[in-house]
């Protein structure tokens, strides 16, 4: 059975409305990933006064805090699929007032977004949900100023593939790479959710489609620095053995040409 972009967007909506809660700041800027790389080590994003930033998938809204305080963006645009989701993003900016434009939209549509506008356009861990990858990126790339930068991070997708098994004390794929088809998990952090296994050439192929230039691609080290602990039981998702055989996260930098 396929599954649609309409039943996508109906599990993944009603899912993401459930689990915010989970999520509050907890994949945001300045880190781009679970034990991996920051952006005050790697400096991708440069200073935006005077510019405005978009992001896609905006989560609780820290990134765009970040984006307002570190990086003195001029305006924040944001989009996500989930009410819940916004309403934090509203709560979080509006505490220290903030302004922001928020839409309630999946990624893959432009729901009132400005052309050719942004400077930057991010995306913390959440291009990977987007249930249309190119239509996502070209719209993207029509957001972005010419030589605009998009910056995003997504969970490497060789990591997807890894479990651990308690017995052997090894891990092991789970699943092929190679397989990108749309999979409903029925108890994904306690709900139902699609995800969307992708491979890194599949994004990376994607931009190139969409006329975007890929400047850097980052595959981290573990960063020990932000472990805790818990980090270092091997059965846990994001584990520091775990990201010791492959990066929890890749970062792309890439760019709208001039
Ligand atoms: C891990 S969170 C990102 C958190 C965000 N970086 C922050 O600073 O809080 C992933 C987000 O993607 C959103 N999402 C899932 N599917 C989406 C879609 N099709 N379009 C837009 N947002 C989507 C979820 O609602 C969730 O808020």
């Amino acid at each position: 059975m396929t599954i649609t972009r309409k039943d996508i967007l109906t599990i993944n909506q009603k899912g993401w409305n459930i689990v915010a809660p989970q999520f509050y700041g907890g994949t945001a800027l300045p880190k781009y990933g679970p034990l991996s790389i920051t952006e005050p080590e790697l400096q991708l994003i440069d200073d935006l006064k005077g510019k405005p930033a978009l992001e896609l998938g905006c989560g609780s809204g820290h990134t765009l805090y970040y984006l307002w305080k570190e990086k003195q963006a001029s305006e924040l645009w944001g989009l996500d699929i989930s009410q819940e989701q916004l309403q934090y993003t509203k709560d979080y900016l509006a505490q220290e007032n903030i302004p922001a434009k928020l839409f309630l939209a999946s990624m893959d549509e432009n729901p009132g977004i400005p052309e050719s506008y942004f400077d930057l356009v991010v995306s913390v861990y959440s291009l990977g949900w987007t249930p249309d990858l190119q239509r996502t990126l070209s719209l993207v790339y029509s957001y972005l100023k010419p030589g605009g930068k998009f910056v995003f991070s997504w969970e490497h997708p060789v990591y997807q593939c890894l479990e651990y098994d308690a017995k052997s004390e090894k891990y092991f794929f789970s699943r092929s790479y190679l397989d990108e088809n749309p999979e409903i998990d029925p108890s994904w952090k306690g709900v139902e959710i699609v995800l969307q296994p992708r491979k890194l050439s599949t994004y990376i192929n994607a931009m190139t489609d969409a006329g975007l230039i890929v400047e850097r691609l980052i595959e981290s080290e573990v960063n020990i620095s932000i472990a805790r602990e818990k980090d270092y039981a091997p059965e846990k998702w994001y584990s520091v053995p775990r990201a010791q055989l492959i990066p929890t996260t890749f970062i792309v930098k890439a760019s709208k040409p001039l």
